[in-house]
């Protein structure tokens, strides 16, 4: 596996992307960051996508990028916070031919676990590690002895009648203005649920919201020790970049 990757993270709001170290796991250069399009369609994002690495001056090598989405092969096959258009789309194949590099994507959180696993909070916990992002939506990353089981979407668990994440994503808390009391008993009800269907040995929680994880995860009462991600808002491009480089 190469030593260099490069990886772009594809949010909501911005378009981040950064050559990555991939022994340290850390970035090899500043990040660049574009406004998200809107509307994010896949044609308008792979046109971002390229400008960004227009500005590596085509050292970018193979791109990983995340999607906040199923993906298998390269296709998207869910849009719960996305455009709709992004359902069915070859991304692998739009952003390969929109920008000259080899890409892959992967899913958002599923980059977010990896990363972690290799050179986070989880790096060396052996067993099961379920990596969840706190934040428009949840999304979850499942690793079994540092091997991910890629799109376990357990951000949309049907809980107390519930799509969960509608209840207990950062977004909601925001949305309905509720405390950090408030929104913990709400994700300790939703980490029950997880912990009684995965038993995994460590819960990360990464997101945004982590960067305040002292404010809220002590107060999420479950059995399963549970930690703040440590790569904070790093672990998508790295985690994409890792993605990619393993990919070829
Ligand atoms: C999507 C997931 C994504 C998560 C976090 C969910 O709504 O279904 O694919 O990982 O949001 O962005």
């Amino acid at each position: 596996m190469d030593q260099r990757g490069f990886g772009v993270d594809f949010g909501g709001s911005g378009i981040k992307g950064a050559p990555v170290d991939l022994v340290a796991g850390e970035f090899a250069a500043d990040r660049v960051r574009i406004e998200t399009p809107q509307p994010a369609t896949p044609d308008a994002v792979a046109a971002v996508v390229a400008e960004l690495l227009v500005q590596f001056r085509g050292t970018a090598g193979t791109v990983g990028v995340t999607v906040p989405g199923v993906v298998r092969h390269g296709v998207v096959s869910s849009a719960a916070n996305i455009d709709a258009s992004w359902i069915g789309t070859d991304a692998d194949a739009l952003l390969t031919e929109a920008t000259g590099h080899e890409v892959h994507i992967v899913n958002d959180a599923d980059a977010a676990g990896v990363a972690e696993v290799a050179y986070g909070a989880a790096r060396g916990q052996q067993g099961l590690v379920v990596v969840t992002t706190l934040g428009t939506g949840i999304g979850s990353a499942v690793v079994h002895d540092g091997v991910l089981v890629p799109n376990s979407e357990l951000g949309h668990l049907e809980v107390d009648g519930h799509d969960a994440e509608s209840r207990a994503a950062n977004s909601a808390r925001e949305a309905e203005g509720l405390s950090w009391e408030a929104w913990a008993e709400r994700l300790t009800r939703y980490y029950r649920v997880v912990e009684a269907l995965m038993s995994p040995e460590l819960f990360v929680v990464g997101g945004g919201v982590s960067k305040h994880a002292q404010l809220f995860l002590p107060l999420v009462d479950i059995k399963t020790p549970i930690v703040p991600a440590a790569l904070r808002n790093r672990a998508g491009i790295v985690g994409a970049a890792l993605h990619a480089a393993r990919a070829v």
